[in-house]
């Protein structure tokens, strides 16, 4: 078993900087493109057998230190009562949207054994499988908010933004649920054999350090709190994208690692999150675009940036552009692994 992902995110020494990349598994890689003509992207993410060829893809195409589960932030909030699609081009859709209470109080908190059931086996499918570890993931509150009340995707989620100002009760209310929707369901993740788990918090960039802290922070707080009372030993990534305004507020959130995405240097970033923190991060995903020797010059500099680091997982600052060219991925996880070699 390859443990240095897991060493790295506990801060012990490592032979080498451990590398996952935020979403390995996807269209960029021609065996996920050949499953997915055959079925879509919610049958993939539901049927065990096919999510876990498909988690286990980037393992063999890129040799990378880590697997994360094949499923998507948004399969959760379909379990609460919400109907999900994805369509090609404008990606995931909510017909309807989270607007007023009794939108909230029809909502359901799953029993994640019985209605994601499909989660819990691939991720015992995989564990019998893998040679390293696995991240089981969910996405952060706030995040999941969003998409709930805008209905997808969004450029100034101020539909968000107005719930929170004008109706402060009913988004308290529904955060609640969502907390406990996500507390338990990572919680089932654990049980089923992850073993480390990432909170997605994609958006809460968006939001300014105060509203951050009053509507983000106190739920993700909760849910890590929740899950190192029942399993301290199992490492919590956060990632937030576009960080850089928040560091501050995020050190307060109680995880082991702090995803960086790339409008920062990781430098800066460990300055001001301080030293209780490993740190996952941070090439833009626009760098794989390339040529080698400059993906190489430009991952010397982030391994030098997070040398004074409790701890580092190289990895995209945001996920895997489905455009990217494969050899520069495969090229990229050679030069970390090369680059950081301390043996
Ligand atoms: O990282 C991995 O390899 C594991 C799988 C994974 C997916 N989505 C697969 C996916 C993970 C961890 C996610 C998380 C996710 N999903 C996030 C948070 C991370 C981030 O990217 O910010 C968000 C915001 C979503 C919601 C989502 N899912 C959107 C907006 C889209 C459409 C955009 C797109 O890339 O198509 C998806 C679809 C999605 N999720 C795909 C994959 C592989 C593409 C589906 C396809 O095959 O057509």
């Amino acid at each position: 078993m390859n443990d240095t992902f897991l060493k790295a995110c506990r801060g012990e020494s490592v032979p080498y900087t451990p590398v996952w990349l935020m979403r390995q598994a996807g269209r960029y890689l021609r065996q996920y493109q050949k499953i997915r003509k055959k079925v879509d992207f919610l049958t993939l993410c539901k049927t065990p057998e096919l999510a876990a060829e498909v988690t286990i893809q980037p393992i063999e195409a890129l040799g990378v230190d880590a697997a994360i589960l094949f499923s998507d932030i948004l399969i959760p909030v379909e379990a609460m009562g919400m109907a999900l699609r994805f369509y090609e081009k404008r990606g995931p859709v909510f017909k309807n949207p989270v607007r007023r209470r009794q939108d909230v109080e029809r909502l359901l908190i799953p029993e994640p054994e019985e209605a994601l059931s499909f989660v819990m086996d691939t991720i015992r499918l995989l564990r019998r499988e893998l040679k390293v570890p696995l991240i089981g993931f969910s996405g952060a509150p706030f995040t999941l908010a969003t998409y709930m009340i805008e209905g997808g995707t969004s450029k100034n989620f101020l539909l968000t933004k107005r719930m929170i100002f004008e109706s402060p009760e009913v988004y308290r209310s529904l955060m609640e649920k969502i907390t406990e929707t996500v507390t338990r369901y990572l919680k089932a993740q654990i049980s089923a054999g992850a073993q480390a788990v990432q909170l997605f918090d994609t958006w809460a960039g968006v939001l300014s350090p105060h509203d951050y802290r009053e509507y983000a922070l106190p739920y993700v707080k909760s849910v890590i709190g929740a899950i190192k009372s029942i399993a301290s030993g199992v490492p919590v990534i956060y990632f937030v994208g576009q960080c850089a305004g928040l560091l501050e507020e995020i050190r307060g959130c109680g995880a082991d690692v702090i995803g960086v995405d790339w409008r920062i240097n990781l430098d800066d970033a460990i300055k001001r999150l301080g030293r209780r923190f490993a740190v996952q991060g941070n090439l833009d995903p626009c760098a794989l675009f390339l040529p080698p020797a400059e993906i190489e010059g430009r991952i010397r500099d982030i391994l030098r940036r997070a040398s004074s680091s409790r701890g580092h997982i190289f990895n995209l600052g945001h996920g895997v552009l489905p455009e990217t060219p494969v050899e520069n991925v495969v090229a990229m996880v050679e030069m970390v692994h090369r680059l950081s070699s301390r043996t």
